[in-house]
């Protein structure tokens, strides 16, 4: 058999092989190869129908008492409890809204601000004042680079750049907070989550993840490792949408201590007691803001029932068996020496992605697109592949590996 037919073939056994098959039926896809499920995941077929009766029902119809009838007012925390397994946390800490980017400036503010508490309570060891110092992924995604920095200018703390691995290294009595990405985004590297938080709560400080990259692709365990605090976007592997709303996780035993920078009226006690002095709701209700975005909040609502009776643990062990696969099929399309895959070869250490340096990668995407496979380009020279077990198949990465070998020969 030739190398295509062997790998066609391949890809037809684990497609007849795979449990998760049939969900693909649950999303708005055609003949294209979506790999770009990373960056913004597929339509579910569930949804347009539900934003259709949220604005001419809900909206049109019952107006303003939507508000309660249809749930709207506790939409934010009543969807943070449909995420909560997806990510490893039990109900009850997470609440959906704002963007990631704005997430980020609420969780690692008030993880320094308990730091600088000196209560101690949160990481178990020593907290206290003198701690002026925020570690920061030095490969993160730019936003939660720059929102550090904000932060820290603000906090009065430095801010100090260092890759996940010298973070124990780095860490010290004068760290109060770390931002770590579970997932990197250009790498598709999986970094060591519980590892790295126990590392921080060794040294006193308060540990802050970035989900965006792995929530709905592996287990994340927030419960079981003890994140303090996470953040993450809806519209990758979640499927809420363009600018779905994103989420912050408050572990619950730190909700007390949880002092937000931006409390806005929706995270009051009584938020229509219109009272001008400020007092916290409780539990995670402090990691709201203003007025819910309810349009894309709903439809993420919608889109999360593909989830109905799927586990983390069989998405991961297909999107592993996905990436093996591509990489095998990389290996035998792609001339050799044309492309470098930057994302680990050992489970332990890769997400959902992977991503392969390769010169002209601009041009060469542009090419894949216009062959029906879709991935995307990161500045300056990776060609990023994500796979989203829920409607990616083997076909389709056969497909992938193919079409860039014959664009990449
Ligand atoms: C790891 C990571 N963090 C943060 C963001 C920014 O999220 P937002 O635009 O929702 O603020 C992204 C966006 O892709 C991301 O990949």
């Amino acid at each position: 058999m030739s190398e295509v037919r062997e790998l066609a073939f391949k890809a037809g056994e684990l497609d007849a092989a795979d449990e998760l098959g049939e969900l693909r039926g649950k999303f708005v896809l055609d003949e294209v190869v979506y790999l770009d499920g990373n960056s913004l995941g597929a339509l579910p077929v569930g949804v347009p129908g539900h934003v259709d009766d949220v604005v001419r029902r809900q909206w049109g119809s019952l107006r303003i008492r939507s508000w309660g009838e249809s749930g709207w007012w506790t939409a934010p925390e009543r969807i943070g409890d449909r995420i909560a397994p997806l990510v490893g946390a039990a109900a009850g800490q997470i609440v959906v809204g704002d963007s990631t980017s704005v997430n980020v400036f609420k969780a690692l503010v008030a993880a320094v601000r308990m730091a600088g508490a000196g209560a101690g309570a949160g990481a178990g060891v020593g907290v206290g004042a003198g701690r002026d110092e925020i570690l920061v992924d030095a490969t993160t995604f730019p936003t939660d680079g720059y929102i550090a920095g904000s932060a820290a200018r603000m906090t009065g703390c430095s801010l100090r750049p260092v890759t996940p691995a010298e973070v124990p290294g780095a860490l010290s009595d004068r760290t109060a907070a770390v931002l770590l990405n579970h997932v990197d985004y250009r790498t598709g590297r999986l970094h060591d989550l519980p590892g790295l938080t126990a590392a921080v709560h060794e040294a006193g400080a308060y540990a802050v993840w970035d989900l965006c990259h792995s929530a709905g692709a592996l287990p994340v365990g927030l419960d079981e490792h003890g994140v303090d605090l996470a953040v993450g976007c809806t519209y990758k592997y979640l499927n809420g949408g363009p600018g779905s709303p994103a989420y912050l996780y408050v572990r619950r035993d730190l909700q007390p201590r949880f002092d937000s920078p931006l409390p806005g009226w929706n995270s009051h006690a009584e938020p229509f007691g219109m009272r001008p002095e400020y007092t916290p709701a409780p539990g995670a209700l402090r990691g709201r803001v203003g007025t819910p975005d309810i349009l894309s909040m709903l439809a993420l609502e919608a889109a999360l029932e593909v989830w109905d009776g799927v586990t983390i643990e069989s998405v991961r062990a297909k999107s592993l068996a996905l990436t093996d696969f591509f990489l095998e099929c990389v290996a035998a399309y792609v001339p050799e020496g044309r492309v470098e895959s930057l994302t680990p070869g050992a489970h332990t250490e890769r997400g959902s992605q992977v991503a392969l340096r390769c010169p002209r990668a601009g041009d060469v995407m542009k090419r894949l697109i216009e062959n029906g496979v879709v991935g995307d380009f990161r500045h300056p020279d990776v060609l990023r592949f994500g796979f989203t077990p829920l409607y990616v198949g083997f076909g389709d990465v056969e497909r992938a590996g193919r079409v860039l070998g014959e664009v990449l020969t």
